[in-house]
């Protein structure tokens, strides 16, 4: 079972899809680089086993604005989990990368006192497919309640003039789920892994029109404290009605 932080306060933005390759960790390093370029320091959580983040990390730049890294996928026999998973006091957002495959009890784990859930999606229907059933689960399983307004869709190397995005559109639509930005299939995403810095850290005329959508990612990362507001305050005759499993299980995609 994974354990999380628990701290008032604490921007805890968790980024998952238990489909792996999707970006999961591609855009946990971007969102941290560009946390990490504002200030202050952002801390990253990476819960698995394959370190990709934690990789990312040591490869990084000493000269570059500094990001705390928790390797939460490895377990210490000399000192406690708590311990281990310390998230430093003064850290303000809190970036977790998850593992590809993510139980129940995991899933509700990960997302317990986040702001922030963010899932980034490939375009292919398989991609689509898969998922919308993490969604499913987000909604159904871990009781992510779509009013607060706290789960997000980044579809990753997507091109926006196809069937299988606009499909994609109209069945998050259906549940009042954004897609927040689009990431374009691009080697800078690589270039910059291989790197250990973020987009915001290369050479801007190269990289422009990536850093726009990481930028629009963050723009409504900084929002969460006004969307629990909204939410609290929004009276339950304009509440949306429950999310019905039949929904959510028969989407139909075709490729694009
Ligand atoms: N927009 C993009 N353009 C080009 N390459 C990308 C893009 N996004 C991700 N990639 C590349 O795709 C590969 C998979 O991405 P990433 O590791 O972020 O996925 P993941 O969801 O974390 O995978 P896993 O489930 O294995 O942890 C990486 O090599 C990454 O550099
Ligand atoms: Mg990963």
């Amino acid at each position: 079972m994974l354990i999380t932080p628990r701290r008032d306060k604490l921007n805890k933005i968790v980024i998952l899809n238990p489909k792996g390759g999707c970006g999961k960790s591609t855009l946990a390093t971007n969102l941290a680089a560009a946390y990490a370029q504002r200030g202050p320091t952002p801390a990253i959580m990476d819960y698995d086993p394959q370190g990709s983040t934690m990789a990312w990390l040591e490869r990084r730049p000493a000269d570059l604005a500094a990001i705390h890294g928790i390797a939460a996928y490895k377990k210490s026999m000399q000192a406690t989990r708590s311990w281990q998973l310390r998230v430093p006091n003064d850290t303000v957002n809190l970036l977790i990368d998850s593992p590809a495959s993510v139980n129940h009890d995991d899933l509700r784990e990960l997302t317990r006192d986040s702001t922030s859930i963010l899932v980034p999606v490939l375009p292919s229907t398989m991609d689509i497919h898969a998922a919308s059933r993490c969604i499913a689960d987000l909604l159904l399983v871990a009781k992510v309640d779509r009013r607060d307004r706290k789960l997000a869709v980044v579809a990753n190397r997507t091109r926006k003039n196809t069937k299988s995005f606009a499909k994609l559109m109209r069945f998050l639509d259906s549940l009042g789920i954004p897609i927040i930005a689009v990431l374009r299939d691009s080697q800078n995403f690589v270039h910059s892994a291989e790197q250990g810095i973020g987009l915001c850290e290369m050479q801007p005329s190269r990289v422009q029109k990536d850093v726009e959508q990481i930028e629009k990612i963050v723009s409504w990362l900084e929002a969460w404290p006004e969307r629990r507001r909204d939410s609290t305050s929004v009276t339950s005759i304009n509440r949306q009605p429950k999310v019905r499993r039949s929904l959510l299980r028969r989407p139909s995609f075709s490729s694009a």
